[in-house]
This record gives structure tokens, sequence and C-alpha cells, in this order.
């Protein structure tokens, strides 16, 4: 296989709180294989926005410890001065954000931040031929009447207009790394529905790596190649969607995907028993000990590395080759 796009060992992220220090990161290894569409799923609070927030080095204020390697096309990321890192936002890297208006300028129109994306690859362009590509774009994406929606201003589109707004950002930035944080979480199950098709149809056209973040597992086993399973600041299994799915190695992407097939009513999924772990208080053995109906006397004790397994694979349990 060729290197990967980015590399990442042992990284760890810490935070200062008024409890003590909160382990959010908890040496997370990670490769993202060029042109492939990596789903990085887990429970809420597993640290899948903090991965993400790591590899833009937009970071909140309170971080006392980011540590380990993000190895990207060869480039330290974690060492790159503040100006160049600057500089890879929305040209090398890209984000579609969970919400649009956080990333779309209230006061300026459709148009207007389109170019501005556009002319950070391509300084020179006049105007009227940035905006020309900013409606084709916007056709793409299947946006009626690009031509008018340029001169709209985000809180005139609804919500999965603006997502799609934002998805025609980010692939006009043509970036090496587009970064997906939950982009259909806010929308309705349609639009959602909407969302997940475009995003399957854009794949051939975009040469990219993708990271989609998601906590459903459904959506990542339809759209992604490759599946990183995030549990306490973990990276717990990792693998090719495909046989992740139909045989998984760690009990906690068993139990994720029991949730899937599972209803917990009123059309929600179930959900684990149990609570993700404190990041203040993180379990000394194995992050998933606690929950896990396998566990035994040595998980509580001993945190299991992540192992390589068959067909690329990898998961972080002691005992995965004896019951999986
Ligand atoms: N700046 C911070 N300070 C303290 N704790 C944080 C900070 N950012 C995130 N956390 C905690 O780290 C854990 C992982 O958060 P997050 O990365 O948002 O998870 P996810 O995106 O998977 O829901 C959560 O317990 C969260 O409360
Ligand atoms: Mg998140």
């Amino acid at each position: 296989m060729d290197a990967p796009l980015v590399r990442i060992r042992d990284l760890v992220l810490e935070a200062a709180t008024a409890r003590g220090t909160a382990r959010i990161l908890r040496g997370v290894d990670l490769d993202i294989g060029r042109g492939r569409i990596l789903g990085v799923v887990g429970e809420s609070g597993s640290g899948k926005s903090s991965l993400a927030a790591c590899l833009l080095r937009l970071l909140p204020g309170n971080v006392t410890r980011l540590s380990g390697e993000v190895a990207f096309d060869g480039t330290d990321l974690l060492a790159l001065d503040p100006a160049a890192m600057a500089a890879w936002r929305g040209t090398r890297i890209a984000m579609i954000f969970q919400d649009p208006m956080t990333a779309l300028n209230p006061v300026f129109t459709i148009g207007t931040q389109m170019v501005d994306v556009i002319r950070r690859r391509d300084p020179g362009l006049p105007r009227a031929a940035a905006l020309d590509r900013a409606e084709t774009m916007l056709r793409r994406v299947a946006i009626a009447d690009p031509r008018a929606r340029l001169s709209a201003y985000p809180h005139q589109l609804s919500g999965g207009m603006r997502q799609r707004a934002m998805i025609a950002m980010a692939l006009l930035a043509g970036p090496d790394l587009l970064l997906a944080d939950e982009p259909t979480t806010a929308l309705d199950a349609t639009v959602e529905a909407q969302i997940v098709a475009l995003l399957e149809e854009l794949r051939s056209d975009f040469a990219g790596s993708i990271v989609l973040i998601s906590h459903h597992l459904g959506l990542v086993a339809q759209l992604c190649d490759d599946l990183a399973v995030m549990y306490g600041g973990r990276v717990v299994e990792t693998g090719p969607v495909a046989p992740v799915i139909a045989a998984p190695r760690h009990p906690y992407t068993r139990a994720l995907l029991a949730c899937e097939i599972g209803e917990g009513g009123e059309g929600r999924l179930a959900s684990i028993p149990g609570d993700v772990p404190d990041p203040v208080a993180p379990p000394p053995g194995c992050v998933f000990a606690p929950r896990c109906p396998r566990a035994e006397a040595r998980c509580a004790a001993e945190p299991p590395a992540l192992r390589a397994a068959s067909e690329g694979r990898a998961a972080a349990c002691h005992f995965f080759e004896e019951w999986s």
C-alpha cells in the first residue's frame, strides 16, 4: 500500500479543567490513506472532534499538552509554525462543520465568501471568473438557481442549502484532506439523506482524502473505505469498512453495531448501557472494560495496545483472537 497521506502516532491531547487534567486523546494511532474516505465513529465524548481539531491545530485555550506525531505528506503538522499552519487551513486541509453557521460569515454573501476561498488558491483570478467558478460549484452540489444564490446571505438559505454551500466551498479549496465533523447531524432525516447522497456522488470528483466523523455507523459504512472506531480518547479498532462491519474485533465496535440494528424507541438508536469514561479520571486498564460484557481481570488492570490483525485491520483488545 502507498504511504498514507497522514500518519498519526501516539497523539496525546490534555487540557486543564477545574476538576484536574482532562486526558482528551490518550495515544491515538491512525493512518489516513491517500484518496480514501476514512470514517471516524464513536459515541459523543470519544474524542472525534478533538482529533479533527489537532489536524487543523485549532485547539482550545486550556490545552496543556499536545504531543506525538502527525505527519502530513511528510510534514510534521505539530511542528509547523502558526503562520504556515494558518496558510494550510482552507487550502491543503478544509473542514465541513456540523453547523454551517459557525463556518459561514453572516455579514457576507455566499458569493463573496466563495470568491475568497477560490482566491486563496488562485490569488490573481478576476472576480467575474471566480464568481463563474463558484456558480458552477453551487450547481454541482445541486443548489437551484445558483447565480441568484451567490448574492444571498447565509441566513436567507435553508439549513440544507447552507450545508450544500459549505460543501461547495470546501471542494473549491481543492484540499488534500477534507474533514467533515458530523456534517448531517443538525439536519432532519430527509435532508440528511439528500446530503449523504450528494457526498456519495461527489466522491468521484474529489481526489483528496476525506475524514468523515459521525456517531452514525450506518452512514459511515455506506460512504467510507476505511473505519476508525474511537472510544475514550483512543482508536480501539481500525481497518477497511467491510470486514470491520462484518466481523468486529473489538467489543466496543460490536456494541455500536448492535445499537444501529436495535431501536431505542421513537426511531432513535439504542444506546450502549453505561457512560463514556470521564476524561479527568479514565479507567486505568482498557477504556471500555467498565462497560464490556467480556471484560476479565486483566482488562481492568492493563491497557491493551492497538495490535495488527489480518486484512490491514487492528484492534485494541487483549482477547480479540479468542472471541472474534
Ligand atoms: N477544551 C477542553 N477541555 C476539557 N475537556 C475537553 C475539552 N475539549 C473536549 N473535552 C472533553 O474531551 C472529550 C472528547 O470530546 P470531543 O472531542 O468533543 O468528543 P466527540 O467529538 O467524540 O464527541 C469529552 O469528554 C469532552 O468533554
Ligand atoms: Mg464531536
